[in-house]
């Protein structure tokens, strides 16, 4: 049976992961075509120690390949790089079969582990430089924060160039060779989780990045998909550049988003005038969009690239509309956090959709300047002169913002 395969990384180090590869979606959001690979590992140095666990869905295929190659009550140490639970989810089961192995993470991993286990266990909080002794193998830490979660660590065998790094430089990409020279090309895949799991976190990506360069490094071994024995310097050199394109498309240079929709043309010429307001005031790169078909991942380009969003609405049944509802999900706070933010709609009855919208900008965190605009059908001469004044504040936050 394939989930009870193990295979050698080295003499003393085995893979023992398991392949999801009925895995459709990852977090809910992401798109998994080739299902994935929960990758954990065993070293058998002096101390035992295991690098991660697995989903807890895979926990019997899990715990039986690890009594095949040993009495779980002997594992010293279990390093969780990373505490979400596709990592996580089997250690509190695995503790039980292992009840003297001390739990080593940051010290952000062990609080977040108290949290989910709710139990004590045996733990060490590590940091940057941290040696892990294993008496004949040294594991070092290396910080890496913020990959994906505030908690995550790598951790280094240096005696074998081994780098244990969870997310970074992983993908979903279930392949039972799991070594990236006999798995042939998934670079599509390799990309993807790039984009969606990692990319927001770009700063710390080459932050990580310019403390591993100067490794001696024989593979890198992710959380997830392949092993990277041979192309784990390509991998390294792409995952750079793709962090350090995403720093330069999301620099700042005075980029409006005025996203909107509009059922019979009222929001819609409001959408025109806020633009055109924007525009007048020079120096603003207005990017003036109909958000009613576009898709998400469009629409998230569009937001990561905007240093300001303004959002408008029609009201319907007291409500906004469900492409707004869309644009809120691919709003990230902690990417987007402080942005400057408002809204505008036409309105027929009442005009509750600009408040809906203020609401939750403000609940994601972003920066609403002023009290939205909005107007019952079109905007009339007063109402357009209140509009003046919400750009002129809008744009004088946009341009105070460093
Ligand atoms: Fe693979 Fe962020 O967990």
């Amino acid at each position: 049976m394939e989930n009870l395969q193990i295979l050698e990384v080295s003499e003393d180090v085995k893979w023992i992961g398991i392949l999801d590869r009925d895995l459709v979606t990852f977090d809910i959001v992401m798109e998994t075509k080739y299902g994935t690979s929960y990758n954990s590992y065993f070293i058998e140095a002096e101390k035992k120690a295991v690098i991660d666990t697995v989903k807890e869905a895979f926990w019997p295929e899990y715990k039986e390949k690890l009594l095949s190659l040993t009495d779980p009550a002997t594992i010293d140490y279990i390093i969780c790089n990373h505490t979400e639970p596709d990592h996580s989810g089997s250690l509190h089961h695995l503790l039980e079969l292992a009840p003297n192995a001390t739990v080593v993470g940051s010290g952000q991993a062990i609080t977040y582990l108290g949290e989910m286990l709710g139990r004590p266990f045996k733990s060490q909080k590590v940091k940057d430089g941290d040696i892990i002794d294993l008496g004949n193998r040294n594991l070092k830490i290396i910080g890496a924060p913020n990959l994906h979660w505030p908690d995550t660590i790598y951790s280094y065998l240096e005696e074998e160039g081994l780098l244990f790094t969870c997310d970074s430089f992983g993908a979903h990409f279930a392949d039972a060779r799991m070594m990236d020279d006999l798995t042939g090309d998934y670079s599509e895949a390799f990309d993807y989780y790039f984009d969606v799991i990692l990319k927001p976190y770009s700063k710390f990506m080459l932050k990580a990045i310019d403390r591993i360069k100067s490794l001696p490094i024989e593979m890198i071994c992710p959380g997830h998909g392949p092993i990277l024995r041979s192309s784990w310097k390509e991998k390294i050199d792409r995952t750079a550049k793709l962090a350090g394109q995403y720093l330069e498309d999301t620099k700042k240079d005075n980029r409006v988003l005025v996203a909107y929709i509009s059922a019979y043309g009222f929001t819609r010429a409001m959408a025109v005038q806020v633009a055109e307001g924007l525009q007048k005031r020079g120096n603003i790169t207005v990017d003036l969009l109909d958000i009613e078909t576009i898709s998400l991942g469009d629409l998230e380009e569009h937001v990561v690239r905007a240093d300001g969003i303004i959002i408008g609405s029609p009201t319907i049944n007291q409500n906004t509309l469900l492409p707004v509802y869309k644009l809120f999900s691919v709003i990230n706070p902690i990417r987007d956090k402080g942005k400057p933010t408002t809204a505008f709609g036409s309105f027929g009855w009442s005009g509750e959709a600009v408040h809906l919208i203020e609401a939750h900008l403000m609940n994601l965190k972003l920066n609403v300047v002023s009290e939205g605009w909005s107007a019952r059908f079109y905007p009339d001469s007063e109402e357009t002169a209140r509009l003046e004044k919400l750009v002129e504040e809008f744009v004088r936050v946009l341009q105070s913002e460093t």
